[in-house]
């Protein structure tokens, strides 16, 4: 925990609304806004959105991600839709292929709580990975899969950026409480 909290930098998080509909208009982008208000509600911590609605193009998803990584430098992007079995979804393919490793625990975490709630869950190939200083995780298109799946996984989140070297995050914590390992005395 840094000394002061008023040291704590502003996190950039990407929010990558991919949907070949919403961006050409055809109908709202309700995704993006509800990780927007997600994160408002469970972060303390400074942070802004740097957000894109892209269509299902493998190319165009990989650059954005790239871009919101390497020049946008967040730590963390949040992507929703194109996770099915369409042809057009493609979203895990394109965030394995600019991500260095991945996390595959992330996936399997939102799946088994997702399949709690609805059958149609195992359908989701949502992962999870790393490029450089960011963690990358892909949410199904359903805006009520967004809190059911970011409350299971999101508690592990901010110790994920203190690995990758990003900026501190803290949560509201009568919201969510993000699990950080205790750190031993003279460590
Ligand atoms: N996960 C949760 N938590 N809630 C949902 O409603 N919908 C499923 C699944 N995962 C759903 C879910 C359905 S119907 C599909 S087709 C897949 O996510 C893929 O959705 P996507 O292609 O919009 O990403």
């Amino acid at each position: 925990m840094p000394d002061n909290e008023a040291s704590l930098t502003t996190a950039k998080i990407g929010i990558v609304t991919v949907s070949d509909r919403a961006s050409r208009g055809e109908y709202e982008d309700r995704g993006g806004p509800a990780i927007r208000e997600y994160l408002d509600e469970v972060l303390s911590s400074p942070w802004e959105a740097v957000a894109r609605v892209i269509p299902d193009e493998p190319a165009v998803v990989e650059q954005a991600l790239i871009e919101l990584c390497d020049q946008e430098t967040c730590c963390l992007v949040i992507t929703t839709g194109g996770t099915g079995p369409s042809k057009r979804d493609i979203t895990p393919e394109a965030t394995e292929a600019v991500c260095e490793k991945m996390m595959p625990g992330f996936g399997e975490l939102m799946r088994k709580v997702s399949l709690e709630k609805v059958a149609t869950a195992i359908l989701s190939r949502q992962t999870a990975g790393i490029r450089g200083g960011a963690l990358i995780v892909n949410l199904p298109g359903q805006p009520k899969a967004i809190c059911e799946c970011l409350d299971a996984v999101f508690p592990a989140v901010p110790y994920c950026v203190d690995l990758i070297e990003g900026p501190f995050l803290t949560t509201n914590e009568d919201r969510l409480v993000a699990f950080r390992p205790k750190k031993k005395p003279g460590q």
